[in-house]
């Protein structure tokens, strides 16, 4: 789209930047609350329901905790929340048994939660690394990541959360195969109601790291994820997956990291048009606070600006660690 530009003095782009009202009727996109998934840490080992030391005023919550959050999350008018465990060094195997188990603590807060504050969907992830010994998101023989045994073992992580009343799986584990292999599973099941939104472009990035220490998957990691997550290098490839992840039966698709991939989110956008989110990821969330709480950022501003640069760039919502600091601001107006 060109439009018309008559030379200046005719035009004068700031006469619509002048008042606050026309700044506000001239406007393109805006950002609400509705837009926002608060990802939360849970755990049930004791004592480990501190705050992330690189990521501050993040804290990991015991099943109580978890249930103020969803009440939280509900008062502020935020849909949904995404649950991460935290998970005991002692429960980790490498067959990853535990991330399948009804009694785990990501099954446990889903169930608490649904019963107390059954209006807010839940999201969950989908992936192996909070109970895998190897800290990868897949099984690992001799040093490989197998795929297809990790899906089997995802359906099972799936049909489980399904069971215990999730409303949005979050598959983010790049695997081949996965999506569709969960969607045949929770339609046999009888959970044909149960939405994916696919982790589709995922990348293999250093901004993962302090969501690694909440989780507790920095020490137990060997090597990198650059065999399953994306190449930083690639934009095409990005579309081609959230192609494949659309014929799957995924019904939402997330660009991840947010930031620094936003051309990314945009490119999805353009070429699917169907519900698109980015996570704006831990490393990102630790670097404003960093400078924030340097004084060398304005706090509220850094991050309304930022989650707004995830609606002009196409995103329908935001996975943000900001989420109930910005409700609060966004909905003072
Ligand atoms: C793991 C997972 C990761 C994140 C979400 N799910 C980390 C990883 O892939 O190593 C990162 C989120 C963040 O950094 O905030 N399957």
């Amino acid at each position: 789209m060109h439009p018309i530009l008559p030379p200046f003095p005719t035009t004068r782009l700031r006469r619509m930047r002048r008042t606050p009202a026309l700044r506000d009727l001239a406007q393109e996109h805006r950002l609400s609350v509705k837009d926002l998934i608060w990802p939360i840490f849970i755990t049930d080992v004791p004592g480990a329901d501190v705050e992330i030391s690189s990521m501050p005023g993040v804290v990991r919550r015991r099943l109580d905790g978890a249930l103020r959050a969803a009440e939280e999350a509900a008062a502020l008018g935020i849909p949904a929340i995404c649950l991460f465990p935290y998970t005991d060094p002692a429960v980790k195997t490498e067959a990853c048994e535990m991330a399948w188990n009804p009694e785990n603590i990501t099954n446990k807060v889903i169930r608490a939660i649904k019963a107390e504050v059954p209006d807010l969907a839940i999201m969950t992830d989908i992936a192996l690394d909070p109970y895998n010994a190897n800290g990868h998101d897949g099984l690992v023989r001799d040093g490989v990541i197998l795929n297809d045994e990790t899906v089997d073992c995802l359906v099972r992580m799936a049909l489980a959360q399904a069971e215990a009343g999730a409303d949005i799986l979050g598959p983010s584990d790049m695997m081949d195969g996965r999506i569709g292999a969960m969607r045949a599973a929770l339609e046999a099941a009888g959970h044909r109601d149960v939405t994916i939104l696919s982790y589709a472009a995922k990348y293999a990035s250093a901004f993962y790291g302090p969501f690694r220490d909440a989780v507790g998957a920095s020490g137990a990691l060997k090597g990198d994820k650059k065999t399953y997550q994306m190449n930083p290098g690639n934009s095409d490839e990005a579309i081609r997956l959230v192609a494949r992840d659309l014929a799957e039966g995924a019904d939402m698709v997330m660009v991840k990291p947010g930031m620094p991939y936003l051309d990314i989110c945009r490119r999805v956008k353009d070429s699917f048009g169907v519900p698109t989110f980015a996570y704006q990821v831990s490393g990102e969330y630790a670097m404003l606070m960093a400078a924030v709480r340097n004084g060398w950022l304005d706090g509220e501003k850094v991050m309304l600006e930022s989650l707004m640069a995830f609606r002009r760039a196409g995103c329908d919502g935001v996975l943000t660690y900001f989420a109930p600091e910005a409700a609060r601001l966004l909905n003072q107006g």
